[in-house]
């Protein structure tokens, strides 16, 4: 994730701005466990001694970054929310995944016979013995192909129905209702591990309890300028400089002045990550890659003093991005002389922002920014960079060495390799399939139904719409492009080519 995303599912024991420290956990802790300026959970997962590949995907795919206290629930906890509330947690596992679009997982381990979705993880808190639920990039960064005869879970995809501030809204609205108080979520808790055979030492319910609760309760009222800002948030979409925005008001204790219109972005694939130089549409945050691709890890609140005890985590991330592999060709024969046309034409007029992709595999890709007058796409997102969240960035990553922060007045052309299956297209998914990009930005569709869950349209290249006004279900919604921020203007170039040339093109993308 590009500029840190601080702030987001910060549901935990520690999240509000300064964490105080139930005492009974405290008195085990300081039993030889890693301490910094507060509680440190440091489960033997997260310790590494040096990086790999491997690791990387494990933090990747199941255990997130990691810092528990900060970043998870206790399960019992979670529990008593997800049964307890059902309004807003979905009243069990399979209303809890449904709830916030979350993907069920097909591997038979721990989380998934837990019923616990992709991306959520458990982890054994060493201070307690207790499971805490955390996520990794997998609840983002993990989707399930559909084809017609066919389906894959593919990681690294950009998770297409996932409403990750319905999800972080969620525990906003829970700690306002008069039911949750630490009696009633205590003894709901309690409950849920009797039942599940949780480990839950009774020593530590009472501490664990309270200070989630209180957590919780003292950020709400700090974050109703986000929640109101996102309620309307499309499947798929996360609102990144908003939400970091938010998380460095409470951190540096002063107000940073976003722009009016929020600059959503589309959760994207990182298949593309061996080319990149950056983490974000717009290039916005730039330095170390193996220190970018853990800020990631700020999006679920973890502290610096973590990532400085925890250091092969970025370069472990970085090896496994960079050796990402993905097997799933486009499941219908491709017409060799018409991708190759197709080749000709892209390698004239789109290789120079999207770089060239040679027969043997290798990408000639340099990553640039190209800019909003030259491409006339919408311009949130680049806008969403304001100078003052540029000042308050840049004074928050004195912490990383030649990092920095900068408004860039353009978006990155995206390196383009399996693009069959990661529509809708755009830094906004404003474009629902190659096909719509193909079509000239004035005669584009501007109100239409998204089906997500529904088999890739494989003629369309893209995910299925509907017809604006269908009746809705699942994870169906609307996209109306007349909203601020989610023009689908722009990007002229491949309707530009005309519709046989175009025809070529897009038989030569799928094969990408
Ligand atoms: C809450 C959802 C979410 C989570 C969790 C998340 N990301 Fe992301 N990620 C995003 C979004 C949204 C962007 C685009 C940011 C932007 O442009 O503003 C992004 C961008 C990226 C990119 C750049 C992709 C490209 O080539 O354009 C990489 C790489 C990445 N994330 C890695 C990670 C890693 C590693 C983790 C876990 C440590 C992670 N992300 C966790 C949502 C998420
Ligand atoms: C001037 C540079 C430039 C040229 C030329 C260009 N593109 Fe793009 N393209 C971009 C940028 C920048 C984006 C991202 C726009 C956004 O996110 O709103 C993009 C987005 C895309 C996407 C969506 C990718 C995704 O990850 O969602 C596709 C597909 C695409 N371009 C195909 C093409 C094709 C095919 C051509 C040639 C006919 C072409 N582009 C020419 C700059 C360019």
């Amino acid at each position: 994730m590009g500029p840190m995303a601080l702030g987001l599912l910060c549901a935990s024991v520690g999240c509000a701005s300064r964490p105080r420290v139930p005492s009974p956990i405290a008195q085990t802790a300081s039993l030889g466990v890693v301490r910094y300026e507060g509680l440190v959970s440091d489960p033997v997962e997260y310790r590494l001694d040096r990086a790999s590949a491997s690791a990387g995907e494990h933090i990747f795919v199941r255990s997130g970054v990691g810092d528990p206290y900060r970043t998870g629930v206790a399960l019992p906890v979670f529990l008593a929310l997800i049964e307890g509330f059902p309004s807003l947690f979905g009243g069990d596992m399979r209303g809890f995944r449904s709830a916030f679009g979350m993907l069920e997982s097909a591997v038979g381990d721990r989380d998934a016979r837990a019923g616990l979705p992709v991306g959520l993880h458990l982890t054994d808190d060493p201070n307690t013995g207790v499971p805490f639920v955390v996520s990794s990039c997998a609840l983002c960064h993990a989707e399930r192909v559909r084809w017609p005869g066919g389906s894959a879970l593919i990681m690294g995809l950009g998770n297409r129905t996932l409403q990750i501030h319905r999800y972080d809204a969620a525990f906003d609205l829970v700690a306002t209702n008069e039911r949750f108080t630490v009696e009633t979520v205590r003894a709901l808790a309690d409950a849920a591990a009797a039942r599940e055979r949780i480990p839950w030492p009774i020593e530590v319910r009472g501490p664990i309890v309270e200070a989630t609760v209180r957590a919780l309760r003292e950020r709400a009222p700090l974050r109703s300028d986000l929640q109101r800002r996102t309620r309307d948030a499309l499947p798929g979409r996360v609102a990144v400089i908003e939400s970091f925005a938010e998380a460095m008001t409470s951190l540096l204790r002063r107000p940073i002045e976003t722009s009016e219109t929020v600059g959503w972005t589309r959760i994207p694939d990182v298949i593309g990550f061996a080319q990149r130089r950056t983490l974000s549409w717009d290039g916005s945050g730039e330095g170390p890659i193996d220190a970018l691709v853990v800020e990631a890890g700020f999006a679920f609140n973890a502290r610096p003093e973590w990532f400085y005890a925890h250091p092969h985590q970025g370069r472990s991330l970085s090896e496994y991005l960079r050796g990402l592999q993905r097997d799933l060709r486009f499941p219908r024969p491709i017409d060799r002389t018409l991708a190759d046309r197709g080749r000709a034409h892209f390698n004239e007029r789109c290789a120079g922002c999207h770089g060239e992709y040679r027969a043997d595999g290798s990408i000639v890709y340099r990553e640039q920014v190209r800019p909003l007058e030259e491409l006339g796409v919408d311009p949130a997102r680049a806008l969403a960079v304001t100078p003052s969240f540029v000042r308050a960035s840049n004074h928050w990553r004195l912490a990383v060495p030649d990092s920095r922060v900068r408004n860039t007045g353009g978006y990155v052309p995206p390196v383009l390799r399996s693009l069959w299956m990661r529509a809708p297209f755009g830094h906004n998914g404003q474009w629902p399939s190659l096909a719509v990009i193909a079509t000239a930005p004035e005669a584009r569709p501007q109100r239409f139904v998204v089906d997500p869950d529904a088999p890739m349209d494989l003629d369309a290249v893209g995910v299925r719409t509907l017809p604006a006004d269908s009746a809705r279900s699942g994870n169906q919604y609307d996209f109306d492009g007349a909203r601020p921020g989610f023009s689908t203007s722009g990007h002229p170039f491949l309707s530009d080519l005309g519709p046989a040339a175009a025809r070529a093109v897009i038989e030569y993308l799928v094969t990408l």
